[in-house]
């Protein structure tokens, strides 16, 4: 798909590196020549991801909350210490669960919004003042979703800090292309993960009934997403500032569309019925 060296001599930081859609995030970068640092709360789960990621002089893992700004301090300059500046963050974890707005707890809303839009903001803080302080500037992915812009029920802890990240990611592309830095963000539809899978596709019958409301008719697979992150991060998109692209196989806008219904039913269905109504 791309050149073997796409992103060779980058320092690549993710978070939430050491499962699901980071985790073969990571892989994916350090296939591309990328030298990667993975964080997440687990330093188990870390250590087990790294050898998945790629050989040890290029990768680095190092635990941290990233509810907790001196944690995420502590850990953007031990991953500075072992491989120079950073040149890519991408902002990948999170936090999510199904819930009834009235059930939701205070302390529940704030497990999701600390580690999604403080989290966010702590690694975006943290480590662009080092790309500041370097000179060289660098590259900020965000990974949202698409109810960042459309809300959801049952998810609003994750809903107003996914739209607090879209904010954050459009408002800094202006403030900080003048260091250098780009700013932008994915927004995937569903994904298999087993941390999402757990926690939003409970039943067979949501799985089904999520896929359903896909027009292409199926999940995301991993390389999709991983190829998207791979182009955004990479030189190949210097001018690319500010923008959120959507992946999620017509997923959102095909909810939106008034006749988007139709597509549901057999197409000899939709037609048979239309004849008959210019046959009247
Ligand atoms: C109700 C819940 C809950 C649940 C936690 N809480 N899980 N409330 N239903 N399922 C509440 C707890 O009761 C508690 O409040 C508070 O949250 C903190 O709970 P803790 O157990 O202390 O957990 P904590 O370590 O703080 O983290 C909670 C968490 C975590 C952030 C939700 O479990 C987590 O990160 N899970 C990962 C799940 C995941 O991977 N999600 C996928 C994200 S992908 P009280 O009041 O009782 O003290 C995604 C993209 C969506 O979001 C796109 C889909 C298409």
């Amino acid at each position: 798909m791309f050149r073997d060296d796409l992103l060779a001599n980058k320092t690549v930081l993710v978070t939430g590196g050491g499962s699901g859609l980071g985790l073969s995030m990571s892989k994916a970068f350090a296939a591309l020549g990328a030298r990667v640092a993975i964080t997440g709360r687990s330093e188990e789960r870390l250590a087990a991801a790294a050898g998945d990621i790629g050989p040890p002089d290029r990768v680095f893992t190092h635990p941290c909350d990233v509810r907790d700004f001196a944690q995420v301090e502590a850990m953007a300059a031990a991953v500075a210490e072992r491989f120079g500046p950073i040149d890519v963050l991408v902002n990948n974890a999170a936090g999510n669960f199904l819930s009834p707005t009235e059930d939701l707890s205070p302390n529940g809303f704030n497990a999701v919004v600390s580690t999604v839009l403080n989290g966010t903001f702590h690694a975006t803080l943290a480590v662009g003042r080092g790309m500041i302080a370097s000179g060289k500037g660098g590259s900020i992915l965000n990974i949202v979703t698409t109810y960042a812009w459309t809300g959801s029920a049952f998810v609003i802890p994750s809903a107003a800090a996914k739209a607090g990240v879209l904010a954050m990611t459009r408002s800094l592309a202006v403030e900080w292309a003048t260091y250098g830095i780009r700013t932008n963000a994915i927004a995937p539809g569903p994904f298999p993960t087993e941390g999402a899978w757990n926690a939003l596709m409970p039943t067979p019958e949501l799985e089904a009934e999520a896929r359903a409301r896909i027009p292409m008719g199926r999940f995301g697979k991993h390389d999709e997403l991983t190829n998207l992150a791979s182009f955004l991060i990479s030189d190949g998109a210097p001018y690319i500032n500010g923008e959120v692209v959507t992946i999620d196989g017509g997923e959102w806008i095909g909810s939106g569309g008034e006749f988007n219904g139709l597509t549901r039913i057999p197409r000899d269905a939709v037609k048979s019925a239309l004849k008959a109504m210019r046959g009247k």
